[in-house]
């Protein structure tokens, strides 16, 4: 299953996009994986390469949001927990052997917040990122 980035996913700050981007590469690769049935290390191993770069970038949005003050911080990274939560549990199911159900799994909750989560949340914080340097910028 391919999924990939696209403009409309934009929040128009430029680490976040490259972000996201690499994201998306990364979830199609344990997609892909999945559907050719790849061995539980296989898998593993492209877990822990997903979850590497999930917990890289939701640190740059946290620190951008603290920096920032933005005040929806709190809201915000409640997402960003929950859904590492969910991978994890779903990483658990996945070392007792993987099935089609769980393949099925992993594709909703993932394609579905990644596309959620940064076509709302993100592009909020974005929008209010772009505010924030730009109003700085004028004041400088
Ligand atoms: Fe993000
Ligand atoms: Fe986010």
């Amino acid at each position: 299953m391919a999924i990939e980035w696209n403009r409309n996913l934009s929040t128009g700050v430029e680490w976040q996009d490259r972000h996201h981007k690499e994201l998306f590469k990364r979830v199609s690769s344990l997609l892909d994986a999945m559907s050719v049935g790849m061995g539980k290390d296989e898998l593993d191993r492209i877990f822990t390469f997903l979850d590497s770069y999930f917990t890289v970038h939701f640190d740059a949005e946290e620190q951008a949001m603290s920096k920032y003050g933005y005040p929806e911080m709190m809201d915000h990274l409640r997402e960003h927990t929950s859904f590492i939560e969910q991978v994890s549990a779903l990483r658990r199911e996945f070392a007792s052997g993987p099935t089609s159900v769980l393949v099925v799994k992993v594709q909703r909750l993932v394609v579905d917040w990644l596309i959620n989560h940064i076509g709302e949340s993100d592009k909020r914080l974005g929008t209010f990122i772009l505010k924030f340097e730009t109003d700085q910028h004028l004041r400088d």
